[in-house]
């Protein structure tokens, strides 16, 4: 029926074309000027049903330096989904002005749902409730790439809200199909790694603690993450659990010198701001590379090409 290209979930992409991907990031961030008009008289619709600063900043900076246009929301309030029109007549409507549309949204599933009444227009998932992050994911893995050099043979840590970090899920879907990756799930007991996760790993491909210190000595990459207090049903329980890991230079000091440590952000209270200054830390860099790579995926989702 249609064959429109969606990213909704990181196996979206094969590896390979995840690499072509990184490929044409390289080359927008080595030779920008090459890329200024390459999206003219295209229009991206950015559909924020929930607060974003990053991701959706870097989209639309985005499409505006591959010389494309933006309109959209950042608020659902300013939009009909305030009169209670349904997901999929909002998107059908946006469908008949826009070439592509990110979407962010508090439900799990709303944006692979919206992608299936489409007929023309890609859209892309930009965070779905506690589910998924695709293109945190593909702004991380060119982050890994640039620091690393290589997907395979490491060892990550992800730290923190790992039952409700959408990010640390797409990474860690990502990240398993690599060669011999080792995983580390660091987390209090309330926040483990849901199984829906897990169940898609070998058993050998990961481990779960709850303590940072005893094992960040073994870490190539520390990922690090926010308690997510909109998804708790109850405050106590966020409150119990806000504080559970701070990063610090103390903890700094038993990381391999080679370790980076990274953060989607925002940033509450989980990482000092001492630790800023370590050079390990690379969350602000990774933040940049988040424009770069959307505007790789535009491209390849548009099928536009330099000239
Ligand atoms: C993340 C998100 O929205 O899931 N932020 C982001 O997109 N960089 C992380 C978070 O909100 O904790």
């Amino acid at each position: 029926m249609n064959n429109i290209r969606h990213f909704i979930e990181p196996g979206d992409f094969t590896i390979e074309e995840y690499d072509e991907i990184f490929r044409l990031a390289d080359d927008i961030i080595q030779t920008p000027e090459k890329y200024l008009d390459v999206c003219k008289g295209k229009l991206l619709a950015s559909l924020f049903f929930e607060p974003s600063t990053r991701t959706r900043f870097s989209f639309e900076s985005a499409m505006l330096r591959l010389g494309g246009q933006v309109v959209g929301f950042s608020d659902p309030s300013g939009s009909s989904a305030a009169k209670g029109e349904t997901l999929v007549d909002t998107v059908r409507t946006v469908e008949n002005y826009a070439d592509i549309a990110v979407m962010r949204h508090p439900k799990e599933g709303a944006p692979k749902l919206a992608s299936k009444s489409m007929t023309t227009m890609p859209i892309i998932n930009a965070g779905d409730g506690g589910h998924l992050h695709p293109t945190q994911t593909l702004t991380d893995l060119l982050t890994i790439r640039h620091y690393k050099n290589r997907f395979d043979d490491l060892v990550i840590g992800v730290c923190g809200d790992l039952k409700f970090g959408r990010t640390i899920h797409s990474l860690v879907r990502a990240m398993s199909r690599y060669e011999n990756v080792k995983f580390l799930f660091i987390s209090p007991q309330e926040l483990k790694m849901p199984d829906y996760i897990k169940d898609q790993l070998d058993k050998s491909q990961y481990t779960e603690t709850s303590d940072l210190q005893s094992v960040i000595g073994e870490l190539d990459i520390l990922y690090m993450s926010r308690v997510q207090r909109e998804r708790f049903v109850s405050e106590e329980e966020y409150l119990k659990l806000k504080d559970f890991f701070i990063l610090d230079n103390y903890k700094m000091k038993s990381a391999k010198q080679d370790m980076i440590v990274m953060h989607p952000l925002p940033r509450i209270n989980e990482i000092a701001t001492e630790v800023d200054k370590d050079e390990r830390a690379v969350y602000f860099q990774q933040t940049k590379f988040g424009m770069y790579v959307r505007m790789a995926l535009i491209m390849t989702l548009l099928e536009v090409e330099v000239q």
